[in-house]
């Protein structure tokens, strides 16, 4: 069994994984959403304090499966540090009692598996990766063999759905408030621009309409429930319709076999339904992480360190290090 820890951010998750076949043994997960809900996004040092308390409360649960731990895989790379750190703390600190080794995965790679949860890989595919910290789309060959083919210049997706709805006083995370008030709103209302239209690069960006949003809403007082549902579901419009803008550009100078979706964001359904809609028009095979395993959590974590367990990707102690930046940014 692997025992996967995952704290790269605001979720403090603890998975224990069989090796032998993927099954999931065990898997918890606590948020912290509520505590930094007030303030608008996640504050660093109250997320490494409530990591530090959460961690060792799910190990207890965990504790039967111990004996049985062949691994210890903790996320180290990208993320906040100060909350990175608590994982690969504890991470140490099992490596050391346990004496068994160590897997640093990618917070990425973790988000790629999450497309194999209790299942064997199914590669090569192309990877859209929309989370909070990342927009990106990816050539994923193996654990080993992930290319960039596109980022984001500034903002991520999910990032963008967080400030738009900080700017309305909605509170965090944004991604889930604004696809339920664009659900009730006209997207056709604001001609919110999609960014990098007139641009065959292969690029994302999300600052320049985050900004139309900024202005708009400025003009817009008293701001109305209607007016509000309306910039959201304009607002949604235009940032969905920029992932796709940038996919095709994509399946056009690469090959896209298969495609998938994934990231926290990628639990949005008009993404959803619009790439479905699309790939089907174009034959390409799409798929998407698992609802439920869509935002952070370590059973991904844990599916993702099988792959480096059996390639005895090993991370020797004094080099396993919490890391805000990683080799993919
Ligand atoms: O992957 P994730 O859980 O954490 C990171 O690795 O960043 O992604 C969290 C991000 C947040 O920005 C959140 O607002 C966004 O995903 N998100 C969504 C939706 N659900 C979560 N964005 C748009 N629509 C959603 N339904
Ligand atoms: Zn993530």
């Amino acid at each position: 069994m692997i025992l996967s820890i995952e704290s790269s951010c605001d979720d403090s998750s603890i998975a224990i994984t069989r090796i032998e076949d993927y099954k999931l043994l065990f898997h918890k997960k606590i948020s912290q959403e509520l505590e930094h809900s007030r303030y608008g996004g996640v504050v660093p040092e109250l997320a490494s304090r409530l990591h530090a308390e959460a961690l060792p409360r799910i190990l207890e649960e965990a504790k039967e499966f111990l004996p049985h731990v062949k691994a210890i895989a903790v996320t180290n790379e990208p993320g906040l540090s100060v909350t990175l750190m608590e994982g690969v703390m504890m991470a140490k600190a099992l490596h050391l009692a346990l004496g068994k080794p160590l897997i640093g995965v990618n917070h990425l790679v973790g988000h790629i598996y999450s497309l194999f949860i209790e299942q064997e890989a199914r590669l090569p595919k192309m990877v859209l990766l929309v989370s909070g910290g990342h927009t990106m789309i990816l050539n994923v060959r193996g654990y080993n063999d992930v290319k960039v083919i596109a980022t984001t210049l500034d903002d991520s997706f999910g990032e963008s759905f967080d400030k738009v709805a900080k700017m309305m006083g909605l509170g965090y995370p944004g991604g889930p408030i604004i696809e339920q008030l664009a659900r009730e709103g006209d997207p056709n209302r604001f001609d919110f621009p999609v960014p990098l239209k007139n641009s065959k690069e292969l690029a994302f960006s999300y600052s320049g309409l985050k900004n139309a949003v900024r202005l708009t809403l400025a003009k817009l007082t008293p701001l109305s429930k209607r007016d509000m549902a309306d910039v959201a579901a304009s607002f949604q419009r235009a940032a969905i319709e920029h992932l796709l803008q940038r996919s095709k550009l994509a399946w056009e100078r690469y090959e896209p076999g298969d495609f998938a979706i994934v990231g926290g964001a990628s639990a949005n359904l008009a993404l959803r339904r619009l790439f479905e809609a699309e790939c089907r028009r174009r034959e390409i095979a799409i798929e998407f992480a698992p609802l439920h395993f869509c935002a952070d959590n370590a059973a991904m974590i844990g599916r993702a360190a099988i792959e480096g367990y059996k390639l005895k990707h090993f991370t020797p102690m004094e080099e396993l290090q919490a890391r805000p930046r990683s080799q993919f940014t």
